[in-house]
């Protein structure tokens, strides 16, 4: 069976299997043809969750398009069809029936003349802003499967489970081939093979979300599977996955050292004088993880200390000019943290830091790599990529806001939060590896987490709208942001 063995040694998970939570989200992508639909629908039955169709609402656009007169290419035009349309899909037993204006037009999505122009109308970054949002509306009102191109990597960044469904050109082709018969439409086998091929082509080379297994899939290649075996393995890939996301009991290691006790004490009273505010604190019982936040400030270590004292071994990362001058070297010592030189590709601390995840301590690192503009998470550099390869450790996402100036009690210049997000592994490793070199899959890793962040940030500002106080500072460090970027990484060979 091609599930990947999920490593129950890991020691963030998976913790136990139970029942399927009602607000879960399970991503299935894959090209044309990879059996996407009928294993979408028959999971969201078996898990009691609704089945969402993406391509169906880019079908219906094209559709609605072609009965206007609209060119697929006119994207201004595309867009006005699409803002006043009532778009809706209903999950049925068969194909998904699609209504654009209350029109059911099912079956007029589903013909070759509609998948010869569909790519061109969903390469369009505006036309997917839009139906990103109005799929994210599906996925937040309820538990979904939703299947497509771009749920795992840009949709649902932090998708409870995701799968990536894949088979050879010939079998998706064989499928697309049977499905066009079925509905009565005579088409030619090489006609058949050359579209699906044209249009894997088109999915994966345009530059607005792109096909991309997201590197947190699991992959399961379905060529010779039956229908059966390949729900039975999707269904088991899930549920796995599922048991990941639950958070991992306290207390599995002995006691912090003293100089952690002291210091854990000291953020914890910052964190409580400030009003801070830990979202996800049940994901916060961590063992051999890489501790990977978004960086806005000097603030954002002691917001993290506060957020995670108490159980969590921790180490950090930072700077080598930090261990430089009193007072920051003084406390980088004490908390023993591991200095990084930023203008090469620093093996020694590499080496350091794969030592401390190994031993099942966390590890703190700062995947952005220096302090960014405020409320523009990214991007992410490739150092998080290659330390996830080489130990095998999963990251934990962490959204820090507010702390560009914390106040006393929680002032309303912004809301002080650290948000934490279960830890992501990289399930599709063994097959991103053979197609990808290591820096290349460290890019597609650091697109995901830019995704989360992203994810996060919006997540906080439905908690709390962003304040014109934190517009302005963004404003304001903008610009010093930018020469430093430009003074720590220039004439470096990226890593
Ligand atoms: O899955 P499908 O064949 O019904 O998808 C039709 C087209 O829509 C596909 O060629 C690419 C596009 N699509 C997309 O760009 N993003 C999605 N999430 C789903 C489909």
């Amino acid at each position: 069976m091609p599930v990947p063995d999920l490593d129950e040694s890991d020691p963030c998970g998976p913790q136990s299997y139970g029942p399927v939570p009602p607000d879960t989200v399970v991503a299935i992508d894959g090209p044309a043809g990879s059996g996407k639909s009928t294993t979408a629908r028959a999971l969201a039955d078996r898990l009691d969750l609704l089945y969402v169709d993406s391509g169906a609402m880019y079908r219906a656009l094209t559709w609605a398009a072609a009965a206007a007169g609209v060119d697929p290419h006119d994207e201004a035009s595309l867009l006005r069809l699409l803002d006043g349309a009532d778009l809706t899909l209903q999950s049925s037993r068969g194909e998904t029936a699609v209504f654009w204006n209350g029109r059911d037009i099912s079956a007029a999505v589903r013909t070759p003349e509609i998948e010869a122009d569909v790519s061109a109308v969903s390469a369009h970054a505006s036309v997917r802003e839009r139906m990103v949002a109005r799929q994210r509306a599906m996925g937040r009102r309820q538990g979904v499967v939703m299947e497509g191109r771009d749920i795992g990597t840009v949709v649902f960044p932090l998708a409870s489970a995701k799968i990536y469904l894949d088979a050879t050109l010939e079998a998706r082709a064989e499928r697309r081939l049977r499905q066009h018969r079925r509905r009565g439409l005579t088409v030619d086998r090489g006609e058949v093979l050359r579209e699906v091929e044209a249009r894997d082509r088109r999915d994966s080379e345009r530059t607005a979300s792109p096909l991309r297994i997201p590197p947190d899939a699991v992959v399961i290649d379905n060529s010779t599977l039956t229908l059966d075996d390949q729900l039975e393995a999707t269904e088991a890939a899930v549920r796995r996955l599922l048991a990941y996301r639950r958070p991992a009991a306290a207390g599995r290691d002995g006691e912090l050292s003293l100089r952690y006790r002291i210091a854990f004490a000291v953020f914890g009273s910052v964190g409580r004088f400030t009003g801070l505010r830990v979202i996800g604190r049940e994901h916060a019982n961590l063992h051999g993880c890489i501790l990977a936040p978004n960086h806005v400030s000097n603030w954002d270590p002691p917001a993290l200390g506060a957020a995670l004292s108490g159980k969590n071994h921790i180490r950090a990362i930072a700077k080598e000019e930090l261990f430089r001058l009193p007072p920051s070297a003084m406390l980088y010592r004490f908390l023993y943290a591991i200095p990084i030189k930023r203008n090469i590709y620093d093996t020694a601390a590499f080496d350091r830091a794969a030592q401390v995840l190994a031993e099942g301590q966390n590890l703190l690192f700062f995947p952005e790599g220096m302090r960014r503009v405020y409320g523009e998470p990214g991007p992410v550099r490739n150092g998080l990529g290659l330390l996830m390869q080489r130990t095998g450790a999963p990251a934990v996402p962490i959204f820090l806001r507010g702390t560009l100036a914390p106040q006393p009690g929680g002032g309303p210049r912004a809301p002080l939060e650290v948000s934490l997000a279960p830890p992501i592994r990289l399930h599709a490793l063994p097959v991103l590896g053979r197609r990808l070199e290591p820096r290349a899959l460290s890019r597609e890793i650091g697109r995901l987490f830019e995704a989360i962040y992203r994810e996060m940030q919006e997540r906080s500002a439905e908690r709390h709208p962003f304040t014109d106080w934190e517009r302005e500072a963004a404003e304001r460090v903008r610009a010093a942001i930018e020469r430093k970027e430009a003074r720590t990484f220039h004439n470096r060979r990226p890593l």
